[in-house]
């Protein structure tokens, strides 16, 4: 960091890297892979970036440090708070309430507390960090009270929010008992950014239902006494993106290619490898898929000489009841749907409960016939545009939930409505008979959109776009 602070500061829950402790009490880390840290590097390389964020682990002490040209700012949180603004306000409350509450949320005082008091925290450190007149971007639903927070703290700033996740109609948002604090939080920032459409329009209605605040369009209006307009604040979609030339290189790297091909001999040479690659997460669809894949076998309609479904199901929030429950029933489908159907040397369902590197990610998408993405809703699903980036080939089906933000946009998917077991019945069973010529035709379309709009253009735009909003001179009971 120069004297004068960094020009650009990231602020999202975690950092970038992986921190590990040996039996000596030695802090290391290693950079963690992510589409994030990979479109904003460079940016952060030439802003004199720094990035603030938690480091996983309870109770661990760092100071800031450089890595690859940025400044990580690592945030302490205590057993007590990762226990209750993570697991609990961020992971029991926030997600399910923003995910159609699919679970129910949680709503306990306590855990609002701990996630006012993070949120602080990280607003302090950003406010630290950040030089006279620079930028700040907050990253997701862990961190919606920084905006206002920072504003406070540093009047100075720009400040630019994006939601990874949806966000929810009026009518669902409104259960929560801090639904005006929310509100008041994000609208410290310039701008607000969202996956889809809908989201922004869900954000808009709850701002005009919740504040004084009149909108025009995507801009929000602060007036002082007078009704002279003294700040704006614009709220728009920006579809988040992935890293896609450098997924579709790697998927081309020889030791990728043949990787593949030693897949589809381990898994017995099916004619159709179906994939699904999801976080263990009760949004994703995987009971429903599942259920579907196994009744597709009890009606004869695949078989498992024929065909095999791989489920990598990365572990996520262990610590939270509704993932150790969801672990549960998708272990019984799995464990049953194996027993009844497979055979020897033909499972019907291979369920693998760990997570894997990008090479093997990138084989393992060139090895599939099918991708499912089944999501019951999801902000954007980052593994739909994986796929299409790994097929170089053109070759490959995607079937993909309506309810994701990625349905919005990748016009060649086959979409469906996962809760319909006999509509996602008959989606799977057409991707596996495409011939190669409609696989063709839908996998160009769909690479000729991930290709374009990368997440290198989604941070720019984002960026741009903030950095064009009007500065207004803030009175500072406005502020
Ligand atoms: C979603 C959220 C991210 C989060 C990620 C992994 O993609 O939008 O903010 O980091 O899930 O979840 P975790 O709780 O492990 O950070």
């Amino acid at each position: 960091m120069s004297n004068e602070g960094n020009a650009l500061v990231v602020v999202a829950n975690r950092l970038p890297v992986d921190f590990t402790v040996d039996d000596a009490g030695e802090i290391s880390w290693k950079r963690s892979p992510g589409g994030l840290v990979s479109a904003l590097e460079p940016v952060m390389q030439q802003a004199d970036g720094a990035w603030v964020g938690w480091n996983g682990s309870p109770d661990l002490y760092a100071d800031p440090f450089e890595a690859d040209g940025m400044t990580l700012v690592p945030v302490t949180l205590n057993a007590d708070e990762i226990e209750q603004y993570y697991e609990g306000f961020s992971n029991d409350t926030l997600w399910p309430l923003y995910h159609d509450v699919i679970a129910p949320p949680a709503f306990h005082r306590q855990w609002w507390d701990a996630y006012r008091r993070v949120n602080r925290r990280f607003a302090e450190a950003a406010a630290v960090q950040v030089a006279t007149g620079g930028t700040v971007w907050v990253h997701d639903y862990q961190l919606q009270l920084v905006p206002s927070m920072l504003r406070e703290l540093r009047p100075d700033v720009r400040i630019g929010f994006f939601d990874h996740i949806p966000f929810p109609p009026y009518e669902i948002f409104a259960q929560l008992p801090w639904r005006r604090q929310v509100i008041e939080g994000l609208l410290g920032a310039d701008l607000i950014g969202f996956q889809r459409n809908g989201d922004a329009a869900n954000f808009l209605r709850t701002v005009r239902r919740l504040t004084r605040h009149s909108t025009r369009g995507q801009v929000i209006a602060f007036e002082d006494k007078t009704g002279r307009a003294v700040r704006e604040v614009r709220a728009s979609a920006f579809p988040i993106s992935i890293d896609s030339q450098g997924f579709d290189a790697l998927a081309r790297r020889e030791d990728v290619v043949a990787r593949a091909e030693q897949i589809r001999e381990e898994l017995g040479k099916p004619d159709i490898i179906m994939l699904g690659v999801d976080r263990l997460d009760y949004t994703k669809g995987i009971r429903h898929r599942i259920k579907a894949y196994g009744e597709l076998l009890h009606d004869g309609r695949l078989g498992v000489e024929e065909t095999t479904l791989v489920q990598v199901a990365s572990p996520s929030r262990e610590n939270v009841g509704a993932y150790q429950e969801l672990r549960d029933q998708v272990e019984t489908a799995v464990g049953r749907i194996n027993g009844d159907y497979g055979e020897l040397g033909h499972a019907a369902i291979h369920y693998l409960h760990h997570s894997y590197p990008p090479e093997e990610m990138a084989a393992l998408y060139r090895a599939s016939d099918v991708v499912l993405v089944t999501s019951l809703r999801d902000g954007m699903n980052l593994v739909a545009k994986e796929y299409i980036a790994a097929r170089s080939d053109d070759r490959g089906a995607l079937v993909l939930s309506e309810f994701t933000g990625a349905a919005d946009e990748l016009n060649g998917a086959l979409l469906v409505n996962p809760h319909d077991i006999d509509e996602l019945k008959d989606v799977i069973e057409r991707a596996a008979r495409l011939t190669p010529e409609e696989q063709r035709k839908r996998m160009r379309r769909l690479r000729r959109k991930v290709m374009t709009d990368d997440v290198a253009k989604w941070s720019r735009t984002f960026l741009e776009t903030l950095e064009a909003m009007p500065v207004v001179p803030v009175a500072p009971e406005l502020a």
